[in-house]
């Protein structure tokens, strides 16, 4: 789809710091801290990563020590996390990350990593909380003559990146299409307290303006690429996320009847993942209409609902479709760009936006328990999946704050509904709704124990339900009435009968 690089690179004297991809991953030094452009599988750079871990994997075998410290906006791709995470590159990995090989090192001990909510990355690099960043790597769509540049298909991180780093790598992608001009709004939110209010007030606002800005003589080398963002397929909605949507719709349409919510909903925030996607899918189909969405990811499911028009408006922070989802972006781009906002995550997260827009948040998770505590991240426990990503920016700040998720995982082995989490990213307090292919447990204005009854009965699979209901009982006989009934010898007994067994049935 590139255009070569025909007036990529309009800046003169950026221009002349063009340099190939292995003399600038030669800038990059063992114990930088390295930011890198990259969200969701989008806009991350594609030719310094591979170069530079081809130099890590060259130092070790000379017996050298060279490991780096790696901050992106969110998860990359296999150039980026998968090639840094096999050489052993990685001494340090901030925030969300979803590599097979990197989870690897992760839960191998080998990189050390810090899940970290998506809209606190930029403000904590401002604080120093990290040190000082060395060098940035963003992957950017082109440079204009006066130095402005146009951002890929993912903002992220990179305005703060371009800002705080000593240093500067550009990777110019001609892959990406010139029509992306136009649909990034870049503001600056990220910098310490006290902060202004941030001046958005409806999900379509531009306050902002379409460009990344650096000192420009930070910049130390500009390099060429023509990659295509590397996405996989999601896979198709199968009777488990049908029954999951059509759960979640059928509440939205009581919500609307009571009153509680408008006819056109409010702005919708879907997570990733492959139930997020079906369950924004199921809405296509749901008889809504000028919906707008105020997200983190725009995956394939609300890319449709922005096609078919059922969704007016997106802003997000990165486009992540799979190859499918990015040619019908291509082919109608005129179409999209004029309805799909892409901001910094530091805008697109923002807990005081959320909060005042009164967003429906729609995530996916590993496991609920009976009270409603979610855990988003780990497998029993201690090894981490991909991390928070914005679900907790969301849900914590949400008007209505959902979760979605097949009621079992692992062929049934698995209950995702258990009586205690045994790992919580998100309270109580913070959810309001649980949906699983069984039904909805709607947790507002509940008490803990009732709670319980309804997650219990409209959530869990029939093969595990008993159990729970066993569990409850005894728990309720046993603390004679307490606030939250446990049993906390068998609390997390179930994730241990897992490992012990390979499945949660006793
Ligand atoms: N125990 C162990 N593994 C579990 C599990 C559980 N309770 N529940 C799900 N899994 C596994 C699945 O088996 C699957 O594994 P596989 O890839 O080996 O098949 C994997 O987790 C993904 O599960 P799936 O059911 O396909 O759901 P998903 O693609 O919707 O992902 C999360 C679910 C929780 C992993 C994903 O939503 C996530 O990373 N969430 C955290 C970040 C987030 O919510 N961001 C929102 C941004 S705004």
């Amino acid at each position: 789809m590139g255009d070569g690089m025909t007036n990529r690179i309009g800046h003169a004297g950026l221009a002349g710091r063009r340099m190939s991809a292995e003399d600038a991953a030669g800038l990059i030094q063992p114990g930088m801290t390295v930011g890198m452009s990259g969200f969701t599988g989008a806009g991350y750079p594609k030719l310094v990563p591979p170069a530079l871990a081809k130099r890590i994997a060259a130092a070790h075998e000379r017996g050298d020590e060279f490991g780096v410290r790696v901050l992106t906006g969110a998860s990359t791709a296999p150039e980026l996390d998968g090639e840094l995470a096999r050489a052993g590159g990685v001494a340090f990995r901030m925030p969300y990350q979803s590599d097979p090989d990197m989870r690897k090192c992760i839960n191998g001990g080998e990189s050390e990593y810090m899940d970290v909510h998506l809209s606190h990355v930029a403000p904590q690099v401002y604080a120093g909380n990290y040190g000082k960043m060395d060098m940035a790597v963003i992957e950017v769509t082109a440079i204009l003559p006066d130095g402005g540049m146009v951002p890929s298909t993912a903002v992220g991180t990179n305005e703060a990146w371009l800002d705080v780093a000593d240093k500067v790598i550009i990777e110019v992608n001609a892959n990406q299409p010139m029509d992306l001009e136009g649909m990034h709004d870049i503001y600056f939110t990220s910098r310490p307290p006290p902060r202004d209010p941030i001046p958005l007030r409806h999900t379509g606002d531009r306050i902002g303006e379409p460009y990344l800005r650096c000192d420009l003589s930070k910049v130390v080398a500009v390099v060429e690429c023509d990659l295509p963002d590397r996405m996989s397929s999601f896979t198709p909605a199968d009777e488990t996320s049908k029954r999951i949507a059509g759960h979640l719709i059928d509440f939205l349409h009581h919500e609307v009847k009571m009153g509680r919510l408008p006819e056109n909903l409010l702005p919708i925030q879907s997570g990733v993942g492959n139930i997020a996607n079906a369950v924004l899918a199921g809405l296509k189909e749901g008889g809504f209409s000028n919906l707008t969405a105020f997200t983190e990811v725009l995956q394939d499911g609300l890319l449709e609902l922005v096609g078919g028009g059922t969704v007016t408006v997106a802003s997000a922070t990165a486009l992540s479709l799979s190859p499918e989802g990015v040619k019908e972006f291509l082919d109608n781009i005129m179409l999209y760009r004029d309805k799909i906002i892409l901001r910094p995550q530091a805008v697109s997260n923002h807990p005081e936006l959320i909060r005042r827009l009164g967003c429906i948040a729609m995530n996916g998770l590993v496991e609920a328990d009976i009270y409603g505590n979610v855990n988003s991240t780990h497998v029993a426990g201690s090894s981490v999946i991909n991390g928070i990503g914005g679900s907790g920016d969301f849900t914590r700040n949400a008007y209505l704050s959902c979760f979605v998720t097949p009621s079992t995982a692992k062929n049934g082995d698995i209950s995702c509904i258990v009586p205690m989490v045994s790992h919580v990213d998100h309270t109580e307090h913070d959810v309001s709704v649980v949906v699983t292919d069984q039904g909805l447990a709607d947790l507002r204005g509940l008490s803990p124990k009732q709670r319980a009854r309804a997650v219990i009965s409209n959530c869990a699979h029939p093969s595990y339900r008993p159990m729970l209901e066993d569990y409850f009982d005894r728990a309720c006989r046993t603390s004679k009435g307490k606030h939250t009934p446990h049993l906390l010898a068998e609390a997390t007994s179930w994730h241990q009968r897992f490992l012990d067994t390979g499945s949660m049935k006793s």
